[in-house]
């Protein structure tokens, strides 16, 4: 059986760490796989994650099966901290959610229950989008378009090129959009952006479908919460797609949460029973113990408002190291200008670098960036950041 399997090249982001892991250079840098590191390239746990565990620790007195659609407090909870308190789809009853595998469980599921809904349904993505997306969406049976989303003259968002091609998006297809931290380039969708597409999906029927993965870490839970919440008051059904991996420094845990919006509580209801019945057939019930941190820190005032104060530290700290980086490249006199980078937000940006300067970086220098050129923020430092900005200009 196995004879006819070939074997497949390395995952274009996780297959960084491993090539990192085995590089003997001592100045190596990983800016590959979006985790947040710290100054000494650490990658965290909460204080408020730790305090947490220690309290369930406590608490926990079973390891039997939760039940399929997660904690009851956790979705709870979840659906306030995603939509806001009191937003119009919660108070009309047609908000449903279940904990899933990561936000890569969450995107799949999702997916499946489009496609069970509409098979072989048509999802525009952004181009470019997070290399992961293909793979889960197109797995599920979704067909899968790019929309123009990136300029790389601009470093910004082509919202009247996206806006051109979501105005012909018709009743029967889904467009993805990312809530945040756009993934890989870090450029955003301004409130206009949003007010836009939210517009266009009530006049032509798209099904929008918000992956939102890095909450909190772009301007602030509130605000990055503004294109989901805006999309949820305007249309009758839509899909959220949340990660507990990043902000809640999770990784491992695979914590996250599909939230499905419908037009009324009876479609909620039948929509959350397909969603169970999905992951049935998957893995019958997501790994239980990130979703008792969650739920714990969502539910302890004294919790939730440390955990928002290191997700606070860590987004002005990557906004530094932006600057940083952009200004570092500045004072060495590097021929293109990088202050782009400044004005992005989240782990990502893409330094506009073609393959075979991608490939040198890692070659000559050990310095790891994605193919496309995108560079994790976080793992720059005040002490890599020398030979970071040697290395790129040794390459431009
Ligand atoms: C990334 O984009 O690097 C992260 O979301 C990790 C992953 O699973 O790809």
């Amino acid at each position: 059986m196995f004879e006819t399997i070939e074997k497949l090249p390395a995952d274009p982001i996780l297959g960084l760490t491993a090539a990192f892991n085995e590089d003997s250079n001592p100045k190596k840098i990983d800016l590959s796989v979006g985790v947040y590191k710290d100054e000494s390239g650490k990658t965290p746990i909460f204080a408020a994650v730790k305090r947490a565990e220690k309290l369930w620790l406590g608490e926990e007195n079973t390891k039997v099966y939760i039940p399929p659609p997660g904690y009851p407090e956790f979705n709870t909870a979840m659906q306030p901290h995603i939509l806001g308190a009191g937003h119009q789809a919660l108070k009309e009853n047609r908000v449903r959610s279940v904990m899933a595998p990561g936000g890569c469980g969450a995107v799949r599921v999702g997916a499946e229950l489009l496609n069970r809904s509409r098979s072989g349904a048509t999802i525009w993505v952004s181009k470019p989008t997070w290399n992961n997306h293909g793979p889960l969406l197109g797995s599920a049976g979704l067909k899968i378009k790019e929309y123009p989303y990136y300029s790389d003259k601009t470093h910004g968002v082509e919202a009247d090129a996206m806006l051109s091609v979501l105005r012909k998006v018709g009743k029967s297809d889904i467009v993805l959009m990312h809530a945040c931290c756009h993934n890989p380039t870090g450029a955003d969708l301004s409130r206009e952006d949003w007010q836009a597409v939210a517009r266009l999906a009530q006049k032509q029927g798209f099904l929008p479908f918000v992956d939102c993965a890095y909450h909190g870490m772009a301007e602030g839970l509130e605000e990055d919460g503004y294109g989901a919440r805006l999309l949820a008051e305007s249309v009758p059904e839509m899909l959220i797609a949340y990660s507990c991996s990043k902000n809640f420094g999770l990784y491992r845990d695979r914590i996250g949460a599909l939230l499905v919006v419908a037009a009324d509580a009876g479609r909620a209801d039948a929509g959350l029973t397909h969603v169970n019945n999905i992951a049935r057939a998957m893995y019958s019930m997501p790994p239980a113990h990130g979703g008792a941190i969650v739920k714990t820190i969502l539910g302890d005032r004294e919790l939730y408002r440390v955990w928002k104060e290191e997700l606070d530290g860590m987004r002005v700290r990557m906004n530094s190291l932006r600057a940083l980086f952009a200004d570092t490249l500045a004072k060495k006199k590097a021929p293109r200008d990088f202050s782009f980078v400044k004005s992005q937000r989240g782990l990502f940006s893409m330094l506009g670098l073609k393959k075979e300067q991608v490939q040198r970086l890692r070659k000559e220098f050990s310095v790891y960036i994605v193919e496309s050129s995108r560079m994790n923020i976080a793992g720059i430092s005040q002490k890599n950041i020398e030979y970071l900005t040697d290395s790129i200009l040794a390459v431009l």
